[in-house]
């Protein structure tokens, strides 16, 4: 694959053939995170094997589809299913649906995940508000020619997750109740787990959450400057720090644990930002 903006634009076709619809604000659904699509006043559905070039996820929980629909009257578009770099393909195959929903008219990216803690002082079961990200240990998606329509050869990745937006979450969060930590994703390429001694090295390199996904979104988001905010769900003590090996298993069950409070969180972030 990796079709360059060609691609991206026999995309749109393809999705443009069956909605016409125009989204605000994009939102990336996490591992077992996938319930919040019951909140969404659905207008139209699009599979991902519908789309010409469209990577296909193969990851057993993974759906995939975009949903375009109102939330709170907001239009959005909504991924239910990601695609993973572990699964092999191409870092620009990986991001291509996140260039698709920018295309199609989304100004801000809502990420989510799930995510193992790095950090000592979290636990499974928390929120936290990304604040800043280490993708070195990932390819960039922007490697190779520049997609010349999206962006510039050197994005600035300084401020990757819009500071005003996370003020917000912790307002809203503040007001719904739903205690929220802050901190810095680092992603991995996968599909095996860190061991024990990466974990130690991360924590070393200030990570304090650690997933398979978002960084590379967040990258190309940026790069065609959409407004970019993410939300992790630490479903597990990433590896070594509890004296257990991780399950994908614990993962969606504890991604469903906090299902209420992070869909009303999401909501409301979709109303106010
Ligand atoms: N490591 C990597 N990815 C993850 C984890 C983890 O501990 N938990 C959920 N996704």
């Amino acid at each position: 694959m990796a079709q360059g903006y060609k691609g991206l634009e026999a995309a749109i076709t393809a999705i443009r053939e069956k909605t016409d619809f125009v989204p605000e604000t994009a939102l990336v659904l996490g591992s077992g995170l996938g319930g919040f699509a019951e909140r969404i006043d659905v207008k139209a559905e699009v599979e991902y094997t519908d789309i010409e070039g469209f990577p296909v996820s193969t990851v057993a929980g993974h759906e995939g589809k975009f949903i375009f629909g109102y939330v709170k009257k907001v239009p959005v578009v909504v991924m239910k299913g990601r695609v993973h770099y572990y699964e092999g393909y191409e870092m620009e195959d990986v991001v291509m649906p996140i260039r698709l929903m920018g295309m199609l008219g989304a100004k801000t990216l809502i990420l989510t995940n799930a995510a193992g803690s790095v950090n000592l002082d979290y636990k499974p079961g928390d929120l936290m508000i990304i604040e800043d990200q280490i993708s070195a240990f990932v390819q960039s998606p922007l490697r190779g020619r520049n997609m010349e329509e999206l962006g510039t050869r050197f994005p600035d990745m300084s401020c990757i997750y819009d500071k005003e937006i996370q003020d917000k979450i912790e307002e809203i969060a503040k007001e719904l109740k739903v205690s929220v930590k802050k901190g810095i994703y680092l992603q991995w390429q996968g599909p095996n787990y860190e061991s024990p001694a990466e974990i130690r090295m991360f924590r070393g390199l200030g990570a304090d959450a650690i997933g398979m996904s978002t960084a590379c979104e967040a990258i190309a988001a940026r790069h065609m400057g959409l407004r970019v905010c993410g939300i992790s769900c630490l479903t597990n003590m990433a590896a070594g720090i509890l004296d257990q090996p991780l399950d994908h298993k614990e993962v969606q069950e504890v991604a469903n644990q906090v299902k209420d409070s992070f869909e009303a969180l999401v909501s409301e972030m979709i109303a106010r930002i």
